[in-house]
């Protein structure tokens, strides 16, 4: 098939969309934030890159910690506001049951079926956006998310989002077990 340049501004197919929450001069504030990736395996460490003005940024910085809440399909409502309206101009301490874990100043969504906690540990700024580190000190699972002792993704039913046509999606179709449906490919190689 025919390949077609596309440029390079070009995001990741898909991205999870998730709730960066961090306390702002104590209250509450939650972002949108979708890019986002796991980065260090030992200690657990992600990464979440935020544009420059966020206001959510002011309360990591405040406090040294922060939470990623993954909200459900069901809540795309409520995450969808929170990645259009600033915590500058429009209070959002509200919108959310809010829980706290050993770190006491990330705040969490009860609504979401999972959520981490996470302590500051790097920043690395980059042109338009800091890359803001953070170890995960505990994650939190709602009890009916699991499927024989693990997180079950049609449980969680987390939201997805592509860009540039700016939709959200659901998680589609189980396609086969990784780290093990490739090994019929050895005989191959
Ligand atoms: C689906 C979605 C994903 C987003 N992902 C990011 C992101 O990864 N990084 C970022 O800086 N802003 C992202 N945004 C924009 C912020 O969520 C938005 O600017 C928000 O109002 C910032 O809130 P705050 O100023 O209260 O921190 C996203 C917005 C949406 C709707």
């Amino acid at each position: 098939m025919k390949k077609v340049n596309i440029g390079r501004n070009v995001s990741i197919y898909p991205m999870p969309v998730t709730l960066v929450g961090s306390m702002v001069e104590e209250k509450p504030n939650f972002m949108a934030v979708a890019w986002i990736t796991r980065v260090n395996a030992t200690p657990p460490l992600l990464a979440v890159s935020l544009n420059k003005p966020r206001y959510t940024a002011k309360g990591i910085l405040e406090n040294k910690t922060f939470s990623v809440n993954f909200p459900g399909v069901n809540m795309v409502e409520q995450t969808d506001y929170c990645g259009l309206a600033s915590g500058r101009e429009s209070d959002k301490s509200g919108l959310f049951e809010v829980f706290y874990g050993d770190l006491k100043t990330a705040p969490m969504i009860k609504s979401c079926p999972l959520s981490l906690e996470c302590r500051l540990v790097d920043i690395i700024e980059l042109p338009t956006n800091d890359l803001f580190i953070g170890e995960i000190m505990n994650g939190y699972a709602d009890e009916e998310s699991f499927t024989e002792g693990k997180i079950d993704v049609r449980k969680i039913n987390p939201l997805l989002l592509t860009m540039p046509d700016n939709s959200y999606w659901r998680v589609g179709d189980y396609v086969g077990a990784a780290w093990c449906i490739g090994a019929s490919q050895r005989k191959r190689s």
